[in-house]
């Protein structure tokens, strides 16, 4: 497979966001009385916002008002989270990777489920890297849908077999192969097994590795 394109997840991929969607969700659920841990934040990881919700409730019912209320009010917590977020928040690697495939000429797009991606992009200083940046805001069915990959790869304007995925989440994973594209999963195998490539991190790793590695499938 030849490479031209590179779509990356935003969340767990370039940056940490994970923890800080963890701490607006679990203000919330205290506010409303409803136990929300670590492990439980795990589950919300590349879920779409409302997916997320559905998880914290744990099946108690809420009416659709109470719900917006509910996402919004999760939101402003995080949005002032990631106002506070700087370029070092950008996780090991990642823009020495990202540099290398500007480089080297290839395309590459931001590919999240986030509608606050844009706002990430922003605090990191990375936006302008990017050809093009489909997010949440997308009229899209969200991952593991392959709906936000295939808007992409028609966005850098590169044949959806041509495009490697990057991502953390196993939904992520999932939306890549229903799009007909390779991945690169970051993160354990439990978790991103089923992508073709499974580093830890970015961290030590190469765009050009990446590319040999494929050439050969
Ligand atoms: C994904 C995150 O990228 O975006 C999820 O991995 C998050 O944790 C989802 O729920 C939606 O994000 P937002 O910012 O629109 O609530
Ligand atoms: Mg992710």
């Amino acid at each position: 497979m030849i490479i031209k394109a590179f779509l990356f997840d935003l969340d767990g991929v370039l940056t940490d966001t994970s923890e800080l969607h963890f701490l607006a969700w679990k203000r919330l659920a205290e506010e409303e009385g409803i136990l929300f841990t670590r492990e439980d934040n795990e589950a919300l990881r590349g879920v779409s916002r409302r997916e997320s919700l559905n998880l914290l409730l744990k099946g108690r019912q809420v009416s659709e008002e109470q719900a917006y209320e509910m996402m919004e009010r999760k939101n402003g917590y995080y949005v002032e989270l990631v106002r506070q977020m700087t370029p070092a928040n950008l996780l090991p690697g990642a823009r020495e990777m990202i540099e290398e495939i500007r480089h080297l000429g290839l395309k590459q797009a931001i590919v999240s489920s986030s509608k606050n991606a844009w706002l990430v992009l922003e605090r990191l200083q990375i936006g302008e890297l990017f050809d093009a940046v489909i997010d949440g805001n997308a009229r899209a069915r969200s991952k593991p849908h392959p709906d936000l990959f295939i808007l992409a790869a028609q966005a850098v304007g590169v044949p959806l077999q041509n495009c490697l995925v990057v991502e953390d989440a196993q939904a992520g994973v999932e939306a890549a192969h229903a799009a007909g594209m390779k991945a690169l999963g970051l993160g354990p195998r439990e978790r991103v097994g089923a992508a073709e490539l499974v580093f830890p991190s970015l961290e030590s790793h190469t765009a050009r590795e990446v590319l040999a590695f494929f050439e050969k499938l």
